[in-house]
């Protein structure tokens, strides 16, 4: 079976890392745990290198952490359905919320439970995913002031999350400017300020973050490392932490270039290369690796092998062929090949019942 190994040593690493930039810039980081889709013994091992705040956007996962008693304040990330309100008062420390409606029906179910629910209130500054219109800020909070089981910890933005907008200092100088503005006019303090993802972070290293931004949810560049502005992987972290390892189901040497028309439509699952490499002859030949995974399994578009010679020539729903050119190491049907991963198709590997998870130290 093909598996994910995962390495909590990299994953500390990274978590140190980056706390130390949040805590330097005089922050705090709250990370996101929704790709390690409720996985346990890796949710386990952010608690023992001393994790304290967590945020999720499936209830089910934040179930399971609420269970194992770890000792996490929890955040739900993703803005309460209708039908998940009861357990979000029950489950969470804080929601995010971009809907009057939806806020008043948690300070009824927290006032009938006798608890105060913790919301921070999203704005939209140009992602164009969710969050309250500028002009409709005073209105919400005016009438949030007045929940009495309700608590507003302050104001958050995604940026970069939806539409892939870089972001950018003078959207972050607004968000502050909202909350003066909002503190002025109902005389009440407006703690935190949560604007950074994962997107955040290069410009935190530069320097270009206001020190007013005080609060930061991270998920991807913990776990993987990657530097979303810049490409590739931020210094100093690893992008090692997931690792899919897969089986080799065929070896043969081939043909590199396929024989007749080619069409999309008859290969819904095809990924890989878009064309021909330049430097490819017609009647070239080579050995190709069939291995276990395909696009039932991920989005192979973002694997990556971790011999850097293996190229992914496609795939299909269940298998992804690898040119892996003159096979110098001599890679057999039986062997496994490895991969490296972007987030999506981490995601998407950590959802997939048909991948085991492993902890690396456990092997
Ligand atoms: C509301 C919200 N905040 C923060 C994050 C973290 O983003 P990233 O994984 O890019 O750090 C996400 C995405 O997972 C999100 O939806």
């Amino acid at each position: 079976m093909n598996r994910i190994i995962i390495d909590s040593e990299a994953i500390k690493d990274n978590y140190l890392k980056v706390k130390r930039w949040v805590n330097d810039h005089g922050a705090t980081l709250t990370v996101v745990t929704k790709a390690l889709c409720g996985h346990l013994e890796t949710i386990r091992a952010l608690a023992d290198m001393g994790i304290s705040s967590i945020a999720d956007s499936r209830l089910q996962n934040l179930h399971e952490m609420t269970d194992q008693n770890l000792g996490f304040e929890k955040w739900f990330l993703r803005p309460p359905s209708q039908s998940e309100l009861e357990e979000v008062v029950n489950l969470t420390d804080v929601s995010l919320n971009t809907e009057l409606g939806t806020v008043k029906k948690l300070n009824l179910i927290a006032e009938e439970k006798g608890l105060v629910h913790r919301v921070l209130l999203m704005i939209e500054l140009g992602d164009l995913r969710e969050g309250i219109l500028p002009g409709a800020l005073v209105r919400l909070y005016n009438e949030v002031f007045q929940l009495a089981n309700i608590k507003i910890l302050g104001i958050g933005a995604n940026l970069g999350c939806f539409s892939g907008t870089v972001p950018s200092v003078d959207q972050l100088m607004q968000l502050i400017l909202y909350r003066e503005l909002l503190e002025l006019k109902f005389q009440k303090d407006l703690h935190v300020i949560s604007a950074g993802s994962s997107v955040v972070l290069p410009f935190l290293l530069e320097g270009q973050i206001p020190s007013a931004i005080n609060h930061f949810r991270v998920g991807e560049t913990i776990l993987l490392g990657t530097d979303l502005i810049n490409g590739g992987t931020i210094e100093g972290l690893r992008d090692d932490a997931f690792i899919l390892e897969v089986e080799v189901i065929e070896m043969k040497e081939k043909s590199l270039t396929p024989s007749g028309e080619t069409m999309d439509e008859i290969a819904p699952f095809s990924a890989g290369e878009d064309q021909v490499p330049e430097d490819r002859t017609p009647g070239q030949r080579g050995y190709r690796a069939v291995v276990t995974v395909g696009g039932l399994d991920t989005d192979i578009t973002g694997l990556v092998p971790v011999n850097d010679s293996y190229q992914i020539a496609g795939a299909s729903s269940d298998v992804t062929v690898l040119n892996i050119g003159d096979n110098p190491e001599g890679l057999r049907t039986g062997d496994t090949v490895c991969f490296k991963m972007g987030y999506s198709t981490m995601v998407r590997l950590m959802n997939n019942s048909y991948t085991d998870k492993v902890m690396k130290s456990s092997i």
